[in-house]
């Protein structure tokens, strides 16, 4: 239930939150990486901050800005730098969004020199980076635990085989069927669909608004 008389429901909880691209070395001047802008974790950081939450906002290279004195940012590059700071953080928080577009793959070995050009093709072997939100699903206690999904196909049923692979309490799934949803742009279409399935579309808007949508959703079921 409710408290009707806090503005702030999620005073005295603590929320860690990933945005954002990570950057996967190759070399020292060259890295694997993604479109990500990061505008969508850091919209869910504001608003959950807005709601009194103390906030740790673990972001991959972005040109986002964020100055708000409930927010702790903690910039990283690599997949293994945001796995080491979730990590870090986890077993104190209440509340996990995890909507960082985390490389699933880095180059093997990363070349000490800068890679000079020849007249061949080049191959790169690459490994699987670690899955920072299944590693937080396996050791979850308390914690609310929230991931992003981004599917081209079978969106909802692939969406729920996260839930159950990774534990998690709710996901957000990415709709890339509407113009204006997506990566760098400032709008996103979301389904919210919970741990027992149950499942909401919403429409196309800002992410400021998606993001108190996702809170919402979340601050419902933390009560409840
Ligand atoms: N994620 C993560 N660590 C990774 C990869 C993904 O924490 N190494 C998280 C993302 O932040 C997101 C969720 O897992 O919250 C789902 O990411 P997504 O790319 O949609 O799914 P994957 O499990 O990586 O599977 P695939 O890319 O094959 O669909
Ligand atoms: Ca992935």
């Amino acid at each position: 239930e409710k408290d009707v008389h806090s503005k702030l429901p999620l005073r005295g909880k603590k929320v860690l939150i990933t945005a954002g691209p990570t950057y996967e070395a190759i070399d020292p001047v060259r890295f694997i990486g993604n479109h990500s802008s990061g505008k969508m974790g850091f919209e869910v950081a504001k608003t959950a901050a807005s709601l009194g939450a103390e906030v740790f906002l673990v972001s991959g290279p972005s040109s986002q800005k964020v100055k708000h004195s409930f927010i702790q940012r903690i910039d990283v590059k690599s997949a293994e730098e945001m796995y080491n700071a979730c990590h870090k953080v986890y077993k104190t928080v209440d509340i996990a969004i995890l909507s960082a577009a985390v490389a699933d793959y880095k180059p093997k070995n990363i070349a000490t020199q800068k890679i000079k050009k020849k007249d061949a093709s080049l191959h790169i072997e690459l490994s699987p980076t670690k899955d920072i939100l299944k590693s937080l699903g396996e050791i979850k206690t308390n914690q609310f635990l929230v991931g992003f999904a981004l599917e081209t196909n079978n969106e909802v049923e692939n969406a729920k085989k996260k839930i159950k692979s990774k534990n998690l309490d709710l996901i957000v799934l990415n709709s890339l069927q509407d113009k204006g949803a997506g990566f760098a742009g400032d709008t996103n279409k979301i389904t919210i669909i919970d741990k027992d399935f149950s499942q909401q579309v919403f429409e196309l808007k800002s992410k400021k608004e998606v993001s108190k949508d996702i809170i919402n959703e979340i601050i419902n079921r933390i009560d409840a």
